[in-house]
């Protein structure tokens, strides 16, 4: 569907997101002919820059980080689309610059993506309304994190709810935007082949991996209150989880997916304190070696707080109480500083039965369908086969399909996707209020009883695994993490 002309009004312009994210986002669509001759975006922050000097930002900090082919006359182009407001979000005062620079057209679409911390975006909203600019025509996007408990996600709910209805508010989780999140969709809902066999009678145990190298580097200001539970599991893995685990929906349409995300997030098994210790690790980590480069711990990250406990690593054992999932364990876990940078799903089925060769059914190795999001995205289906020669041996082996292989066109980074699904109106790819409520509802135990305990998150040194807790955890179920049980290289 072909965009119409908008204005895109960008709080937050000049941070870090906008500029590593949004507008090299912006340009690519802009370089793929996506936006219409229309299309504004209106950047909007503190530093009280003239739009000449907010575009020397723009060209210092935001271009190279565009991954698209650069070129000038489009680059060009794309500059003269931005306009710089120079306001302090927060005092209704300002508001008047930001009605001069929005056009007030009742047939334009008008977007207010909020890139600022959540604790702005009832006054934006508010402010927003006071100036008469949150009209029927308007949508607003949050970003990350909505909240960092359920009270606060409730609060930004009713807040932002009360100016704009639910149709207008696109909460964003860009990993549902990645190619390989809408390919493990088709994978599920465009072929009949594993449909029958995903569910608890087939399938052992589902491992879901957000592995990062980097540090949290200068983010620590924002980092130490959220957390590697916050910043990622919480969101980011659960809607993995989601898509992996829901029921079909009858269409791809919002409500449609929306529903059935709820229905598995509010099927969580929820933890006890009694339970809690047996399926949940947290860890911090301590300093190493990643790729062969010494790197400091997170206490001594610039700026950290030196006895900070706020977790690096995190690592759950979830259950889903249904029909479909009953006893199937799905492991989370995401981790900074950890030996690779991947994020992957494994769903791994169950042994065979009996064997029918000279081997014993522990010798084969079960199935095990690997969709990677990160660094590559692809399918491997692991599968048992006989090797050549004269003896029935069996060995597993690989297919797999490289999607950057096996087609050839340009990529789509996830921000490129969302906003060109916000612009769009369409809703299908962003957390329903619901939603987010569920999903903090089932990490709140975890949170309340992090912040009674006295103990310390478990050190890792940097560049491993995490923990050996994690191992413990999986371990308990006689199962092992995808890596621990790869053959040594
Ligand atoms: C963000 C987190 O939401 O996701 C970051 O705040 C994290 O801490 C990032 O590094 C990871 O995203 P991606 O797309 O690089 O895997």
């Amino acid at each position: 569907m072909a965009l119409t002309d908008f204005d895109l009004v960008l709080f937050g312009g000049g941070g870090d997101l906008a500029m590593r994210k949004l507008l090299p986002a912006m340009y690519a669509r802009d370089r793929a002919r996506d936006l219409p001759a229309g299309a504004r975006i209106i950047c909007v922050g503190r530093h009280d820059w003239s739009t000449a000097e907010f575009l020397d930002a723009v060209e210092a900090n935001a271009k190279p980080h565009v991954t698209a082919v650069m070129d000038a006359t489009i680059w060009q182009r794309f500059c003269q689309r931005i306009t710089y407001v120079a306001l302090d979000a927060s005092s209704p005062d300002g508001y008047a610059a930001l009605v001069a620079a929005v056009r007030d057209d009742a047939s334009l679409t008008r977007v207010f993506y909020l890139a600022t911390p959540p604790t702005l975006f009832a006054t934006i909203c508010l402010n927003l309304a006071a100036c008469g600019m949150a009209t029927p025509n308007s949508r607003v996007v949050l970003e990350k994190p909505l909240g960092r408990d359920l009270k606060s996600a409730k609060q930004i709910n009713a807040d932002v709810g009360s100016v704009f209805s639910e149709e207008q508010i696109f909460r964003i989780d860009h990993y549902l935007g990645k190619e390989a999140v809408q390919n493990l969709l088709a994978l599920r809902f465009g072929n009949v082949l594993f449909e029958p066999l995903w569910r608890r009678e087939w399938i052992s145990d589902v491992q879901i991996t957000i592995a990062e190298e980097i540090g949290v580097g200068s983010r620590t200001g924002y980092y130490d209150t959220s957390g590697a539970l916050r910043d990622m599991l919480q969101n980011h893995l659960l809607q993995l989880l989601c898509i992996v685990a829901m029921e079909p929906p009858t269409l791809i349409t919002p409500d449609a997916v929306r529903d059935e995300k709820l229905k598995v997030l509010r099927s969580l098994k929820k933890f006890t304190p009694a339970t809690l210790s047996q399926n949940v690790v947290r860890g911090q980590y301590r300093a190493g070696h990643v790729n062969g480069v010494a790197v400091p711990g997170y206490r001594k990250e610039p700026g950290a707080n030196p006895d900070s406990q706020t977790e690096t690593f995190v690592a759950v054992r979830a259950e889903i109480d249904t029909w479909r999932w009953a006893g199937v364990p799905f492991y989370l876990r995401t981790g900074k500083r950890m030996a690779d940078q991947l994020a992957e799903i494994v769903v791994r089925f169950k042994a065979i039965p009996h064997s029918i060769f000279a081997q014993s059914t522990g010798s084969f190795q079960p199935n095990s369908l690997v969709i990677r999001l990160q660094p590559d995205e692809g399918l491997h289906l692991n599968l048992m086969a006989k090797t050549p020669g004269d003896s029935m041996r069996l060995k597993p082996v690989d297919l797999e399909l490289d999607f950057r292989e096996t087609f050839k066109t340009p990529r789509m980074d996830a921000y490129e996707r969302l906003l060109l699904d916000v612009l769009r109106g369409q809703l299908t790819l962003f957390m329903r209020s619901d939603e987010l409520e569920a999903a903090w509802e089932w990490v709140e135990p975890i949170l309340e009883q992090w912040e009674q305990e006295e103990n310390e998150p478990i050190p890792y040194t940097a560049g491993t695994w995490g923990p050996a807790a994690a191992s413990a955890l999986i371990g308990r179920d006689g199962l092992q993490w995808r890596e621990e049980a790869l053959p040594e290289m």
